[in-house]
């Protein structure tokens, strides 16, 4: 029988909650596909900083790297605002992406028929949506040097530094070629390159790479307008490839288009080495310990988890089928409720998703 062994951090807010459903899934599955799963839980972020004053202590990094596969539910929470920079729970994620060097983070964005009225947006723009956003996880100017305070100023002043090499954008490239050739084999890249250099960089090398592969279709578009397409015609894109920065807040804003960023899964993956799969979503401390979370996106990330980084594609169709089961019977989570459905908890949601697998 195949073994596994994955590490999972619960992490804060309503990650334990998210967490507990997708354990008991997890674990169905590995009986109905006949593996064995070891699910090994550390503590990470906010949590991790209350015990061990570091959100991401090395314990939790060296386990992550001894195993196949982390899933991650979600950090943070405003009452850790005001800590120093790195002592946050946010530094503590970017710290493990940058540990087990994650440069690629893939973020599917596919509008479930059961959910089209969940949208704000109308039907008829969103109908056609399947879309992967492909961002470089490492790089750019979260992780840019020089960076930081000046403080002999006479007002305060602070800056960042968005740098890439070419090498950086090449291998993020190649990912974007790979998936794009498994789909439409269309790639739109996003960039700034009519105001920052860094991004003309980007642009002239995704075009040299992209121009070995005759298969694929390229564009390129400035994220400005970007932002604009993918309201106003968001079915025209196949793979979107960006920058750190840039595929942060275009793949919020393209979650969105699945009525709930409570349904976007994601995977952080290296050409070699165990991936982390999470949730787009953050924590929600306002609704934590409330037992009304959604979910779901957690449970696709478990199923992205066990596609690409454990190979066991039977069981992550599985899970999507009864995940698309449950919400054509009608059964939402508040966030994704409309009229006529009915609404359950985030553990009973679980359950439900359970009995279909
Ligand atoms: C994400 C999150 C993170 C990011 C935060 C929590 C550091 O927003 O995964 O999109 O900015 O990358
Ligand atoms: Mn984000």
């Amino acid at each position: 029988m195949k073994k596994y062994k994955i590490v999972l951090l619960s992490g804060d807010g309503i990650g334990p909650e998210i967490s507990d459903v997708s354990k008991k899934v997890l674990k169905e599955l590995s009986k109905n596909h006949n593996f064995d799963i070891e699910i090994i839980e550390k503590l990470f972020g906010g949590i991790a900083y209350e015990k061990y004053g570091t959100p991401s202590p090395d314990e939790t990094i060296d386990q992550c790297k001894k195993s196949d596969a982390v899933l991650l539910a979600c950090v943070g929470d405003i009452k850790y605002d005001s800590l120093a920079r790195e002592l946050r729970p946010e530094s503590g994620l970017l710290k493990l992406r940058s540990a087990l060097n994650l440069f690629a983070n893939i973020r599917p964005v596919k509008v479930r028929k059961s959910l089209l009225d969940a949208s704000t947006l109308k039907k008829e723009i969103v109908e056609h949506v399947d879309l992967i956003v492909v961002r470089e996880l490492i790089g750019g100017i979260y992780f840019g040097k020089p960076r930081g305070h000046i403080t002999n100023t006479k007002i305060p002043k602070a800056f960042n530094t968005m740098v890439y090499d070419s090498a950086e954008i090449e291998r993020i490239t190649e990912i974007a070629i790979k998936i794009a050739n498994q789909r439409n084999k269309k790639i739109c890249s996003v960039d700034k390159s009519n105001v920052l250099e860094v991004s003309q960089l980007w642009r002239d090398t995704v075009l040299n790479i992209t121009s070995k592969d005759k298969n694929i279709s390229l564009s390129n578009i400035y994220v400005d307008n970007a932002a604009m397409q993918l309201v106003r015609d968001p079915g025209q894109f196949d793979v979107i490839l960006t920058s750190n920065l840039f595929g942060d807040i275009l793949s919020d804003l393209a979650a969105m288009l699945t009525g709930s960023i409570g349904m976007l899964p994601s995977a952080s993956l290296n050409n070699n080495g165990p991936g982390v799969f999470e949730p787009v979503h953050g924590s929600a401390p306002d609704i934590a310990g409330k037992n009304i979370a959604n979910p779901i996106a957690m449970l696709l990330s478990a199923s992205m988890m066990l596609k690409i980084g454990l190979n066991e594609e039977e069981a992550a169709e599985n899970l999507e089928t009864a995940i698309d089961k449950v919400l054509s019977k009608g059964f939402r989570t508040a966030d994704i409720a409309d009229g006529s459905s009915e609404v359950l908890s985030c553990s009973e949601i679980g359950d439900k998703i359970m009995d279909e697998i």
